[in-house]
């Protein structure tokens, strides 16, 4: 077990991020948390509003590429980095893989140089099982699939994870690399295919499944994957990558009746459209390598899991609606001011 308690935290205003700020400072008394995020389209604060007045959780807004506004949030001395900061939407990154390059990559390598210089003791980075690609009909990715990346965005997370190991070899930085399969839940941009239908179901708008829409992931509540990354920061091996997965395959076609069916909308909302290019058909996670070194185990069911996040959506259409708009700039701004 190491002893990490000062944990710098990129990406926290996301959505798996602000769940997991969420989680370690309900689950840990003794944890600082330092939240460093550029606030993207993608990064929001409301998210986190609950835990601003916590004296053990701070906020600095920075690129992660930016080498000295990294090295000057890092002021104080902290034990451990946890990277989720990315650009992580697959249809954005086939529209533009700029910033997927940036940030994904050197953004990661800035984040690796600085825990060096700083002799931190973790640094875990969080991959995704997009890296492995495809699967066929049957088979698990297990930690030794080989890395085939099919988007921009996973090609962009595949060079992080590598660049990340490197740091291990080269330097003896003490990495961890997660990859996990797709959560769901509180916080999700609705770009993202359970938020965006639970959000166009409320609306009256249609659903776009993209191709046949049998696409399989291997679906996972964000609680689940926050208590994962947990038992890694504390109890991971140096160097060792660990895949965490809900052991929930679904199609996109079920997800969305299942969604449909928890509002209870009609399936007419349904459309099907041409299919995303290079789209992986087929995502599975073996995750018995972290089960068996860490002890770790999902603790929620599918179905009940994607129930309480429809009614979270449904509970908390003002968020939905300005995050759609954009309009939380304004909230950040009446907090921060112009910075
Ligand atoms: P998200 O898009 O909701 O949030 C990303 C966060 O990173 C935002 O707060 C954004 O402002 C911030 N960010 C982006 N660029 C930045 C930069 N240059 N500097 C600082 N902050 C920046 O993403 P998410 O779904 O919460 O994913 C978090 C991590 O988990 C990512 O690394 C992603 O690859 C990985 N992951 C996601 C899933 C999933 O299903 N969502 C599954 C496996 C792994
Ligand atoms: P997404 O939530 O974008 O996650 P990822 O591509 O990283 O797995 O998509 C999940 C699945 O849903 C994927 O097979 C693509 C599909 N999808 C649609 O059919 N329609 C949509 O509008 C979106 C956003 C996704």
């Amino acid at each position: 077990m190491s002893e990490c308690k000062r944990i710098f935290v990129t990406g926290g205003c996301g959505f798996i991020g602000s769940n997991f700020i969420h989680y370690a400072l309900a689950e840990r008394s003794d944890i600082e948390i330092r939240n460093f995020d550029n606030l993207t389209y993608a990064g929001n604060l409301e998210n986190l509003a609950d835990v601003e007045s916590d004296a053990r959780y701070s906020f600095v807004k920075g690129d992660i590429a930016d080498r000295r506004a990294v090295e000057a949030a890092l002021e104080g001395g902290f034990d451990a980095v946890i990277n989720f900061a990315a650009e992580t939407h697959v249809d954005r990154s086939i529209l533009d893989a700029g910033d997927f390059i940036r940030t994904n990559v050197l953004g990661t390598q800035v984040l690796l140089e600085a825990a060096r210089s700083a002799g931190m003791v973790r640094f875990v980075q969080i991959s995704t099982d997009e890296v492995y690609g495809s699967l066929g009909a049957t088979g698990l990715f297990t930690e030794e699939t080989p890395l085939a990346p099919n988007s921009p965005y996973s090609a962009s997370k595949a060079a992080a994870d590598l660049v990340a190991r490197s740091y291990f070899r080269t330097f003896g930085l003490p990495v961890m690399v997660t990859r996990c399969s797709n959560n769901f839940g509180p916080y999700q941009f609705p770009e993202k295919l359970i938020p965006l239908f639970v959000t166009n179901a409320l609306a009256e708008r249609k659903l776009p499944l993209y191709g046949d829409g049998m696409n399989v992931r291997d679906w996972i509540y964000v609680d689940d994957h926050s208590s994962a990354i947990m038992a890694v920061l504390e109890g991971g091996r140096a160097g060792e990558v660990y895949n965490i997965g809900g052991g929930n395959e679904r199609s996109n076609v079920e997800i969305t009746r299942a969604i449909l069916g928890i509002l209870g909308k009609d399936e007419s909302l349904i459309e099907f459209v041409r299919d995303r290019p290079g789209h992986d058909r087929r995502y599975a996670i073996d995750s018995s390598k972290i089960e068996r070194e860490l002890g770790w185990r999902p603790a929620h069911t599918f179905d009940d899991a994607l129930e309480a996040t429809v009614r979270w959506y449904v509970e908390h259409e003002d968020w939905w609606r300005r995050v759609r708009s954009g309009e939380y700039m304004e909230y950040y701004q009446k907090q921060y001011g112009e910075r």
